[in-house]
Protein backbone atom coordinates (compact mmCIF):
# COMPACT_ATOMS: atom_id res chain seq x y z
CA UNK A 1 0.00 0.00 0.00
CA UNK A 2 0.75 3.54 -0.40
CA UNK A 3 0.31 5.54 2.40
CA UNK A 4 0.14 9.57 3.42
CA UNK A 5 0.17 11.01 7.04
CA UNK A 6 -0.71 14.72 6.91
CA UNK A 7 0.82 16.71 9.62
CA UNK A 8 4.40 18.14 10.98
CA UNK A 9 3.96 17.36 14.45
CA UNK A 10 5.23 14.71 17.27
CA UNK A 11 2.30 12.77 16.84
CA UNK A 12 2.58 12.80 12.80
CA UNK A 13 6.23 11.28 13.62
CA UNK A 14 4.99 8.47 15.95
CA UNK A 15 2.54 7.68 13.71
CA UNK A 16 4.69 7.08 10.91
CA UNK A 17 7.15 4.90 13.66
CA UNK A 18 3.92 2.89 14.03
CA UNK A 19 3.61 2.37 10.59
CA UNK A 20 6.76 1.90 9.53
CA UNK A 21 6.42 -2.01 11.50
CA UNK A 22 3.24 -2.73 9.37
CA UNK A 23 4.86 -5.10 6.11
CA UNK A 24 1.64 -3.82 4.09
CA UNK A 25 3.51 -0.65 3.30
CA UNK A 26 5.52 -0.14 -0.03
CA UNK A 27 5.76 3.60 0.29
CA UNK A 28 5.23 5.66 3.72
CA UNK A 29 4.94 9.40 2.98
CA UNK A 30 4.45 12.00 5.66
CA UNK A 31 3.89 15.65 4.60
CA UNK A 32 4.74 18.23 5.48
CA UNK A 33 6.62 15.95 8.31
CA UNK A 34 9.66 16.86 10.26
CA UNK A 35 13.43 15.66 10.21
CA UNK A 36 12.53 12.93 12.38
CA UNK A 37 9.67 11.79 9.68
CA UNK A 38 12.43 12.33 6.66
CA UNK A 39 14.23 9.81 8.21
CA UNK A 40 11.78 7.47 7.74
CA UNK A 41 9.21 8.26 5.71
CA UNK A 42 8.93 10.14 1.88
CA UNK A 43 8.67 13.79 1.48
CA UNK A 44 7.40 16.18 -1.65
CA UNK A 45 6.36 19.68 -1.26
CA UNK A 46 2.49 20.14 -1.42
CA UNK A 47 0.61 22.91 -0.13
CA UNK A 48 -1.80 21.23 2.61
CA UNK A 49 -4.30 24.18 1.82
CA UNK A 50 -5.26 23.73 -1.58
CA UNK A 51 -7.69 20.32 -1.52
CA UNK A 52 -6.94 19.99 -5.18
CA UNK A 53 -3.31 20.07 -5.07
CA UNK A 54 -3.57 16.85 -2.36
CA UNK A 55 -5.86 14.97 -4.33
CA UNK A 56 -4.10 15.17 -7.61
CA UNK A 57 -0.60 14.37 -5.12
CA UNK A 58 -2.81 11.04 -3.90
CA UNK A 59 -3.63 10.43 -7.47
CA UNK A 60 -0.47 10.78 -9.20
CA UNK A 61 1.58 8.51 -6.14
CA UNK A 62 -1.42 6.11 -6.13
CA UNK A 63 -2.00 6.75 -2.43
CA UNK A 64 -4.02 4.16 -1.35
CA UNK A 65 -4.70 5.29 2.20
CA UNK A 66 -4.73 9.22 3.82
CA UNK A 67 -3.92 9.95 7.56
CA UNK A 68 -4.88 13.41 8.61
CA UNK A 69 -2.79 13.91 11.63
CA UNK A 70 -4.72 17.41 13.04
CA UNK A 71 -8.44 18.10 13.02
CA UNK A 72 -7.85 21.00 10.52
CA UNK A 73 -7.97 18.83 7.44
CA UNK A 74 -10.85 16.86 9.06
CA UNK A 75 -12.83 20.07 10.04
CA UNK A 76 -12.21 21.54 5.93
CA UNK A 77 -13.81 18.06 4.34
CA UNK A 78 -10.70 16.46 3.55
CA UNK A 79 -12.26 13.05 3.98
CA UNK A 80 -14.96 13.63 2.34
CA UNK A 81 -12.53 14.93 -0.89
CA UNK A 82 -10.70 12.00 -1.18
CA UNK A 83 -13.45 9.45 -0.44
CA UNK A 84 -14.78 10.84 -3.61
CA UNK A 85 -11.93 9.95 -5.18
CA UNK A 86 -11.89 6.73 -4.01
CA UNK A 87 -8.94 7.44 -2.05
CA UNK A 88 -9.29 5.45 1.73
CA UNK A 89 -9.23 7.87 4.66
CA UNK A 90 -8.76 7.26 8.41
CA UNK A 91 -10.56 10.04 10.04
CA UNK A 92 -14.46 11.41 10.01
CA UNK A 93 -16.26 13.55 7.39
CA UNK A 94 -16.52 17.01 7.82
CA UNK A 95 -20.16 16.50 8.97
CA UNK A 96 -18.87 14.00 11.76
CA UNK A 97 -15.96 16.22 12.49
CA UNK A 98 -18.28 18.82 14.35
CA UNK A 99 -17.86 16.91 17.13
CA UNK A 100 -14.31 18.66 17.59
CA UNK A 101 -15.04 21.77 15.38
CA UNK A 102 -18.26 23.13 16.73
CA UNK A 103 -18.69 22.88 21.15
CA UNK A 104 -22.63 23.68 20.29
CA UNK A 105 -22.79 20.36 17.83
CA UNK A 106 -21.48 18.56 20.95
CA UNK A 107 -23.68 19.93 23.62
CA UNK A 108 -26.73 19.09 21.30
CA UNK A 109 -25.35 15.16 20.73
CA UNK A 110 -24.89 15.44 24.55
CA UNK A 111 -28.38 16.13 25.30
CA UNK A 112 -30.00 14.27 22.18
CA UNK A 113 -27.88 11.04 23.72
CA UNK A 114 -28.12 12.04 27.29
CA UNK A 115 -24.71 12.07 28.21
CA UNK A 116 -22.96 13.94 31.44
CA UNK A 117 -21.48 17.48 30.84
CA UNK A 118 -21.39 20.56 32.37
CA UNK A 119 -24.76 22.73 32.06
CA UNK A 120 -24.43 25.22 29.56
CA UNK A 121 -26.01 28.11 27.46
CA UNK A 122 -25.84 29.55 23.79
CA UNK A 123 -24.77 33.24 22.92
CA UNK A 124 -25.25 34.24 19.31
CA UNK A 125 -22.08 36.38 19.71
CA UNK A 126 -19.58 37.91 21.64
CA UNK A 127 -21.10 40.74 22.17
CA UNK A 128 -24.01 39.04 23.45
CA UNK A 129 -22.24 37.17 25.67
CA UNK A 130 -20.85 40.66 27.01
CA UNK A 131 -23.87 42.09 27.51
CA UNK A 132 -25.22 39.08 29.57
CA UNK A 133 -22.07 38.15 31.17
CA UNK A 134 -23.27 40.35 34.22
CA UNK A 135 -26.04 38.19 35.25
CA UNK A 136 -23.86 34.96 35.37
CA UNK A 137 -22.17 33.71 38.48
CA UNK A 138 -18.81 32.42 38.63
CA UNK A 139 -16.55 30.45 38.03
CA UNK A 140 -17.93 30.19 35.14
CA UNK A 141 -16.05 28.43 31.29
CA UNK A 142 -16.35 30.54 28.40
CA UNK A 143 -15.85 28.61 25.18
CA UNK A 144 -16.00 29.72 21.30
CA UNK A 145 -17.69 27.36 19.32
CA UNK A 146 -15.56 26.89 16.89
CA UNK A 147 -11.49 25.90 16.54
CA UNK A 148 -9.57 28.69 17.69
CA UNK A 149 -6.31 26.86 17.75
CA UNK A 150 -6.74 26.39 21.52
CA UNK A 151 -7.04 29.26 22.78
CA UNK A 152 -10.45 29.30 22.50
CA UNK A 153 -11.54 28.55 26.16
CA UNK A 154 -11.33 30.31 29.06
CA UNK A 155 -11.77 29.34 33.02
CA UNK A 156 -13.17 32.33 33.99
CA UNK A 157 -12.78 33.12 37.47
CA UNK A 158 -14.35 36.99 37.92
CA UNK A 159 -16.67 39.05 35.88
CA UNK A 160 -13.18 40.95 34.64
CA UNK A 161 -11.63 37.55 33.34
CA UNK A 162 -14.28 36.87 31.13
CA UNK A 163 -14.90 40.78 29.89
CA UNK A 164 -11.24 40.66 29.38
CA UNK A 165 -11.58 37.50 27.18
CA UNK A 166 -14.43 38.55 25.06
CA UNK A 167 -13.10 41.75 24.71
CA UNK A 168 -9.81 39.93 22.83
CA UNK A 169 -12.08 37.72 20.88
CA UNK A 170 -14.27 41.34 19.70
CA UNK A 171 -10.26 42.14 18.71
CA UNK A 172 -9.34 39.72 16.63
CA UNK A 173 -6.61 38.06 19.20
CA UNK A 174 -8.59 35.01 19.94
CA UNK A 175 -10.48 33.07 17.30
CA UNK A 176 -12.84 34.05 14.66
CA UNK A 177 -15.53 37.49 15.74
CA UNK A 178 -17.94 35.71 14.26
CA UNK A 179 -18.58 32.44 15.99
CA UNK A 180 -20.94 31.68 18.61
CA UNK A 181 -20.18 31.54 22.49
CA UNK A 182 -21.05 28.68 25.20
CA UNK A 183 -21.14 29.02 28.36
CA UNK A 184 -21.14 26.69 30.75
CA UNK A 185 -21.17 25.64 34.40
CA UNK A 186 -16.81 24.81 35.94
CA UNK A 187 -16.46 21.26 36.70
CA UNK A 188 -13.89 20.68 39.34
CA UNK A 189 -11.56 17.39 39.36
CA UNK A 190 -9.18 15.82 37.53
CA UNK A 191 -8.91 15.23 33.60
CA UNK A 192 -8.29 12.43 31.40
CA UNK A 193 -8.27 11.64 28.21
CA UNK A 194 -9.46 8.34 26.48
CA UNK A 195 -9.13 7.16 23.10
CA UNK A 196 -11.84 5.09 21.15
CA UNK A 197 -11.07 3.75 17.65
CA UNK A 198 -14.55 3.88 15.99
CA UNK A 199 -15.53 2.28 12.61
CA UNK A 200 -19.47 4.12 12.76
CA UNK A 201 -20.87 1.33 14.87
CA UNK A 202 -18.65 -0.48 17.22
CA UNK A 203 -15.52 0.71 19.17
CA UNK A 204 -12.32 -0.34 20.37
CA UNK A 205 -10.57 1.21 23.68
CA UNK A 206 -6.76 2.70 22.39
CA UNK A 207 -5.37 3.93 25.78
CA UNK A 208 -5.62 6.35 27.91
CA UNK A 209 -3.41 9.92 28.98
CA UNK A 210 -3.26 12.48 31.15
CA UNK A 211 -1.85 15.51 29.23
CA UNK A 212 -0.15 18.62 30.75
CA UNK A 213 -1.88 21.10 29.52
CA UNK A 214 -0.10 24.01 31.39
CA UNK A 215 3.61 25.66 30.45
CA UNK A 216 4.56 26.04 33.73
CA UNK A 217 5.27 23.08 36.85
CA UNK A 218 2.29 22.37 39.32
CA UNK A 219 -0.31 23.16 36.22
CA UNK A 220 0.60 27.22 36.22
CA UNK A 221 0.28 29.74 33.60
CA UNK A 222 -0.87 29.86 29.85
CA UNK A 223 -2.58 27.10 28.32
CA UNK A 224 -0.32 24.73 25.37
CA UNK A 225 -0.89 22.11 23.24
CA UNK A 226 0.24 20.18 25.97
CA UNK A 227 3.97 20.18 27.65
CA UNK A 228 4.21 16.10 28.30
CA UNK A 229 1.58 13.52 29.50
CA UNK A 230 1.50 9.89 31.02
CA UNK A 231 -0.26 7.04 29.84
CA UNK A 232 -2.21 5.62 30.92
CA UNK A 233 -4.05 7.71 33.47
CA UNK A 234 -3.99 6.84 36.84
CA UNK A 235 -8.23 6.75 36.71
CA UNK A 236 -7.89 3.83 33.69
CA UNK A 237 -9.13 0.58 34.79
CA UNK A 238 -11.81 -2.40 33.18
CA UNK A 239 -14.77 -0.92 35.42
CA UNK A 240 -13.89 2.96 34.35
CA UNK A 241 -13.09 1.98 30.47
CA UNK A 242 -16.57 0.10 30.36
CA UNK A 243 -18.50 2.80 31.73
CA UNK A 244 -16.53 5.87 29.97
CA UNK A 245 -17.64 3.12 27.01
CA UNK A 246 -21.30 2.89 27.70
CA UNK A 247 -21.86 6.28 28.38
CA UNK A 248 -20.20 8.14 26.31
CA UNK A 249 -18.97 6.75 23.93
CA UNK A 250 -21.66 4.58 22.34
CA UNK A 251 -23.99 6.57 22.84
CA UNK A 252 -22.60 9.22 20.80
CA UNK A 253 -21.55 6.69 18.09
CA UNK A 254 -25.53 6.03 18.00
CA UNK A 255 -26.66 9.47 17.79
CA UNK A 256 -24.59 10.38 15.01
CA UNK A 257 -25.30 7.57 13.47
CA UNK A 258 -29.15 8.33 13.46
CA UNK A 259 -28.30 11.94 12.62
CA UNK A 260 -26.81 10.78 9.32
CA UNK A 261 -23.30 11.37 10.14
CA UNK A 262 -21.67 8.23 10.68
CA UNK A 263 -18.30 8.54 13.25
CA UNK A 264 -15.21 6.97 11.93
CA UNK A 265 -12.27 7.27 13.03
CA UNK A 266 -10.39 8.12 16.36
CA UNK A 267 -12.69 9.54 19.00
CA UNK A 268 -10.99 10.88 21.68
CA UNK A 269 -13.21 12.12 25.17
CA UNK A 270 -11.70 14.90 27.29
CA UNK A 271 -13.25 13.52 30.71
CA UNK A 272 -13.09 15.14 33.66
CA UNK A 273 -13.39 13.08 36.84
CA UNK A 274 -14.63 14.75 39.98
CA UNK A 275 -15.41 12.48 43.09
CA UNK A 276 -18.53 11.33 42.43
CA UNK A 277 -18.90 11.57 38.41
CA UNK A 278 -17.10 11.78 35.03
CA UNK A 279 -18.36 14.98 32.85
CA UNK A 280 -17.26 15.14 29.17
CA UNK A 281 -15.43 18.51 28.57
CA UNK A 282 -15.00 17.82 24.97
CA UNK A 283 -14.82 15.54 21.40
CA UNK A 284 -11.41 15.24 19.60
CA UNK A 285 -11.77 13.79 15.92
CA UNK A 286 -8.46 13.14 16.41
CA UNK A 287 -5.20 11.32 18.29
CA UNK A 288 -4.20 14.04 20.96
CA UNK A 289 -0.82 15.65 20.51
CA UNK A 290 1.54 14.51 22.63
CA UNK A 291 -0.69 11.94 24.01
CA UNK A 292 -0.53 10.16 20.53
CA UNK A 293 3.30 9.79 21.04
CA UNK A 294 2.96 8.25 24.37
CA UNK A 295 0.17 5.61 23.86
CA UNK A 296 1.42 4.01 20.12
CA UNK A 297 4.82 2.81 21.82
CA UNK A 298 2.54 0.60 23.73
CA UNK A 299 0.31 -0.46 21.49
CA UNK A 300 0.91 -4.32 20.55
CA UNK A 301 -1.13 -4.48 17.30
CA UNK A 302 -0.54 -3.26 13.80
CA UNK A 303 -1.65 -0.01 13.77
CA UNK A 304 -2.74 -0.27 10.08
CA UNK A 305 -4.96 -2.96 10.10
CA UNK A 306 -7.43 -1.34 12.43
CA UNK A 307 -6.66 1.71 10.73
CA UNK A 308 -7.83 -0.46 7.60
CA UNK A 309 -10.93 -1.98 9.48
CA UNK A 310 -12.27 0.70 11.04
CA UNK A 311 -12.85 1.79 7.16
CA UNK A 312 -13.77 -1.31 5.95
CA UNK A 313 -16.20 -1.56 9.48
CA UNK A 314 -14.88 -4.74 10.70
CA UNK A 315 -13.80 -3.51 13.70
CA UNK A 316 -15.46 -6.16 16.02
CA UNK A 317 -13.09 -8.82 14.01
CA UNK A 318 -9.96 -7.11 15.99
CA UNK A 319 -8.64 -7.09 19.40
CA UNK A 320 -6.67 -3.89 20.58
CA UNK A 321 -3.41 -5.23 22.74
CA UNK A 322 -2.14 -2.65 25.14
CA UNK A 323 1.43 -3.37 26.90
CA UNK A 324 1.03 -3.03 30.52
CA UNK A 325 4.37 -0.88 30.27
CA UNK A 326 3.97 2.91 31.57
CA UNK A 327 4.98 5.40 28.90
CA UNK A 328 5.97 9.26 29.75
CA UNK A 329 6.50 12.33 26.81
CA UNK A 330 8.12 15.43 28.08
CA UNK A 331 7.65 18.54 25.41
CA UNK A 332 11.01 20.41 24.64
CA UNK A 333 9.22 23.66 23.63
CA UNK A 334 10.90 26.92 22.15
CA UNK A 335 11.06 29.75 25.08
CA UNK A 336 8.10 31.91 25.03
CA UNK A 337 5.55 29.73 23.50
CA UNK A 338 3.05 29.14 23.56
CA UNK A 339 3.51 33.27 23.09
CA UNK A 340 5.87 34.82 21.12
CA UNK A 341 9.32 32.45 20.30
CA UNK A 342 12.28 32.60 17.73
CA UNK A 343 12.95 29.41 15.93
CA UNK A 344 16.79 29.13 14.18
CA UNK A 345 18.53 27.56 17.61
CA UNK A 346 20.96 24.82 16.91
CA UNK A 347 19.84 21.25 18.61
CA UNK A 348 22.43 19.03 19.76
CA UNK A 349 21.88 15.63 20.89
CA UNK A 350 25.18 13.84 22.26
CA UNK A 351 24.47 10.61 21.64
CA UNK A 352 21.76 8.34 20.01
CA UNK A 353 19.36 7.93 22.16
CA UNK A 354 16.40 6.36 20.55
CA UNK A 355 15.74 2.47 21.99
CA UNK A 356 13.64 -0.23 22.00
CA UNK A 357 11.98 1.66 25.00
CA UNK A 358 13.42 5.17 24.83
CA UNK A 359 12.01 7.78 21.61
CA UNK A 360 12.82 10.79 20.35
CA UNK A 361 10.05 12.15 18.33
CA UNK A 362 10.62 15.30 16.55
CA UNK A 363 8.06 17.90 15.47
CA UNK A 364 9.18 21.88 15.53
CA UNK A 365 12.90 20.59 13.61
CA UNK A 366 14.16 21.75 10.09
CA UNK A 367 18.06 21.22 9.19
CA UNK A 368 19.90 24.34 8.20
CA UNK A 369 22.39 25.22 5.19
CA UNK A 370 24.89 23.47 7.74
CA UNK A 371 22.81 20.30 7.93
CA UNK A 372 22.54 20.58 11.54
CA UNK A 373 19.20 20.85 13.43
CA UNK A 374 17.56 23.70 14.33
CA UNK A 375 14.90 24.92 16.10
CA UNK A 376 11.44 25.64 13.68
CA UNK A 377 8.58 25.74 16.35
CA UNK A 378 6.69 25.99 19.50
CA UNK A 379 6.72 22.27 20.34
CA UNK A 380 10.02 21.16 18.98
CA UNK A 381 11.18 17.65 20.32
CA UNK A 382 9.02 14.49 22.13
CA UNK A 383 10.91 12.65 24.59
CA UNK A 384 9.20 9.41 25.40
CA UNK A 385 10.17 6.89 27.65
CA UNK A 386 8.52 3.34 28.61
CA UNK A 387 8.97 1.32 31.47
CA UNK A 388 6.93 -1.28 33.96
CA UNK A 389 7.09 1.43 36.46
CA UNK A 390 5.90 4.68 35.93
CA UNK A 391 8.78 6.33 38.34
CA UNK A 392 11.53 4.42 36.50
CA UNK A 393 10.04 5.95 33.17
CA UNK A 394 9.73 9.42 34.33
CA UNK A 395 12.89 9.33 35.98
CA UNK A 396 15.09 8.14 32.78
CA UNK A 397 13.53 10.30 30.71
CA UNK A 398 14.88 13.12 32.46
CA UNK A 399 18.42 11.79 32.85
CA UNK A 400 18.10 11.08 29.02
CA UNK A 401 16.82 14.54 28.60
CA UNK A 402 20.13 16.34 29.55
CA UNK A 403 21.66 14.76 26.10
CA UNK A 404 19.55 17.44 24.17
CA UNK A 405 21.47 20.75 24.17
CA UNK A 406 19.94 23.63 23.13
CA UNK A 407 19.99 27.31 24.34
CA UNK A 408 16.37 27.95 23.51
CA UNK A 409 14.81 25.00 24.65
CA UNK A 410 12.74 24.76 27.60
CA UNK A 411 10.62 21.95 29.70
CA UNK A 412 8.81 20.65 32.79
CA UNK A 413 10.42 19.58 35.43
CA UNK A 414 7.09 17.98 36.89
CA UNK A 415 5.89 15.51 34.00
CA UNK A 416 4.17 12.26 35.93
CA UNK A 417 4.60 13.72 38.98
P1 LIG B 1 -11.86 22.33 25.80
O1 LIG B 1 -11.26 22.94 24.57
O2 LIG B 1 -13.34 22.34 25.81
O3 LIG B 1 -11.28 20.99 26.13
O4 LIG B 1 -11.34 23.22 27.01
C1 LIG B 1 -9.94 23.42 27.25
C2 LIG B 1 -9.63 23.21 28.70
O5 LIG B 1 -10.41 24.09 29.51
C3 LIG B 1 -9.98 21.80 29.23
O6 LIG B 1 -8.97 20.88 28.96
C4 LIG B 1 -10.16 22.09 30.70
O7 LIG B 1 -8.90 22.17 31.34
C5 LIG B 1 -10.79 23.45 30.71
N1 LIG B 1 -12.27 23.31 30.75
C6 LIG B 1 -13.10 23.27 29.69
N2 LIG B 1 -14.39 23.14 30.09
C7 LIG B 1 -14.36 23.08 31.44
C8 LIG B 1 -15.36 22.95 32.46
N3 LIG B 1 -16.66 22.88 32.16
N4 LIG B 1 -14.95 22.93 33.74
C9 LIG B 1 -13.64 23.05 34.07
N5 LIG B 1 -12.65 23.17 33.16
C10 LIG B 1 -13.00 23.20 31.87
N1 LIG C 1 -3.02 17.49 23.85
C1 LIG C 1 -4.29 18.00 23.55
C2 LIG C 1 -4.77 17.83 22.18
O1 LIG C 1 -4.17 17.15 21.37
O2 LIG C 1 -5.83 18.39 21.87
Amino acid sequence: MNVLVLGGGGREHSICLKLKSSKKIKNLWCIPGNIGTRKISKFEDLNLNQKEKVINFCIKKKINLVIPGSEIYLADGISDSLSLEGIQVFGPSKQASMLESSKIFTKKVCNLAGINTAKWQIFNSYLEALKKIKSISFPCVIKLDSLASGKGVIVAESLKEAELFLKKVKSGQIGNKKSKVIIEDKITGEEASFFFIVDGKSAKFLGSAKDYKRIGENNTGANTGGMGCISPSRFENKKVITKVLNEFILPTINIMHNLGYPYKGILYAGLMFTKKNIYLIEYNVRFGDPECQAILPRLNSDLLNLLLATINNRLNQYKVKLEKNKSVCIVLASKGYPGKFKSGYEINISKNISSKSTYLFHAGTKLNKNRKIITNGGRVLNLVVKNKNLKNAVDLAYETISNIKCENLIYRKDIGN
